[in-house]
């Protein structure tokens, strides 16, 4: 365990114990009620005509679901799914080698989908609207084009920088849904069903406690669980009750309201070194010592959710939050006189 327990555990990818965890059906896959109806919906016309499924883009920070999601999608229309991610693709013949591979109906799961090359993307346009792709053979003056006709396929993507994506691309999917950070029943229930799985036991108050403290994440949550579980075997006689899981937690500097190190960090630094800010994230970035696309994915939407931090034109600036949770007075605030 270091520090950074947030960036570890979102930054990784997928374990073998994230995969046990993940949900394989909608029935399953907690909260998120309007994002579950409408791809529910989405997939119940599609085979209601016999259809394939159209383009879905899901985004939102990680650790919510989105890869979940791209299962649980190709699962209920029963079909293949191929896994590649926006960054792996580098040239318009792996994007080619990837869709002739495909068969009718089959999902293709681009994940960081906002990091593809834009040669790459443009090719993407004709393959999404007509399936096809126009593949140019030979350079120079013998260069022609071949058009190669594609199967009728899923594209889902998925992204943490929804805001990011081209128009064109973005206009290019039936259907776009946003997931959002979790509440903490939603949690709990996840934290409940991951502990079944895992053969733990846990308290409902222990789960609960467990939950609030996920910064809104069921990736985290899971990995919460994990931490105290191993807490419990070794000081708590294998039971998560909610003081067990207090102070399991309290071990990795994670306060109450799920904020962890580096979160604490970044309130600190923008509320002392830039005396609340407004400052740009790169300023922020080196004070931190973590990477500008690490907090502006993981770190600042929670931070914003929290209503701790706004970004504004000017920079990020700190809140009265921010400074009521550190014990500081909000700058311009004429001073305590007696
Ligand atoms: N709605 C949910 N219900 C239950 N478990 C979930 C849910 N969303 C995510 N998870 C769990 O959290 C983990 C991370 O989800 P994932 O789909 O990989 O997130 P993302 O792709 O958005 O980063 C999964 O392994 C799964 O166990
Ligand atoms: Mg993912």
């Amino acid at each position: 365990m270091t520090d950074r327990f947030v960036t570890d555990t979102l930054n990784k990818a997928d374990t073998e114990f994230d995969i046990s965890l993940r949900p394989s059906r909608f029935a399953d896959f907690v909260g998120q009620p309007k994002v579950k109806e409408r791809l529910e919906l989405f997939v119940e016309a599609a085979r209601g005509r016999g259809d394939v499924l159209g383009h879905v883009l899901l985004s939102g920070p990680p650790g919510l679901g989105k890869t979940t999601l791209a299962y649980i999608l190709a699962n209920a229309m029963g079909v293949n799914i191929k896994v590649t991610s926006g960054p792996v693709i580098d040239k318009p013949g792996d994007l080619a080698g990837l869709l002739t591979n495909l068969e009718k109906g089959d999902f293709l799961f681009i994940d960081e989908i906002h990091r593809l090359q834009k040669s790459v993307e443009e090719y993407l346009y004709a393959a999404m609207e007509d399936y096809v792709l126009d593949i140019v053979i030979d350079q120079g003056p013998h260069s022609r084009s071949v058009r190669l006709n594609l199967p009728r396929f899923t594209l889902v993507g998925a992204t943490t920088r929804s805001g990011l994506l081209t128009a064109p691309l973005r206009s290019r999917f039936g259907l776009a849904a946003r997931l959002d950070y979790y509440d903490t029943s939603a949690l709990q229930e996840i934290v409940t069903r991951s502990a079944r799985i895992l053969n733990v036991d846990v308290e409902p108050a222990g789960a609960r406690e467990i939950a609030g403290r996920a910064r809104g994440t069921p990736r985290i949550a899971n990995n919460l669980l994990a931490w105290v579980r191993d807490y419990a075997q070794v000081k708590a006689g294998n039971r998560i009750t909610r003081e067990v899981a207090d102070r399991a937690l309290a071990m990795l500097d994670i306060d109450e309201h799920g904020l962890d190190e580096m979160d604490k960090r970044i309130l600190e630094t923008l509320l002392q070194k830039f005396s609340g800010g407004p400052v740009g994230v790169h300023s922020l970035s080196v004070s931190v010592g973590e990477e500008p696309d690490t907090i502006e994915e993981v770190y600042e939407p929670f931070l914003i959710q929290q209503g701790y931090l706004k970004r504004t034109p000017q920079g990020r600036v700190a809140t009265e939050r921010a400074y009521e949770k550190f014990g500081l007075k909000p700058r311009g605030q004429a001073p305590e006189l007696f």
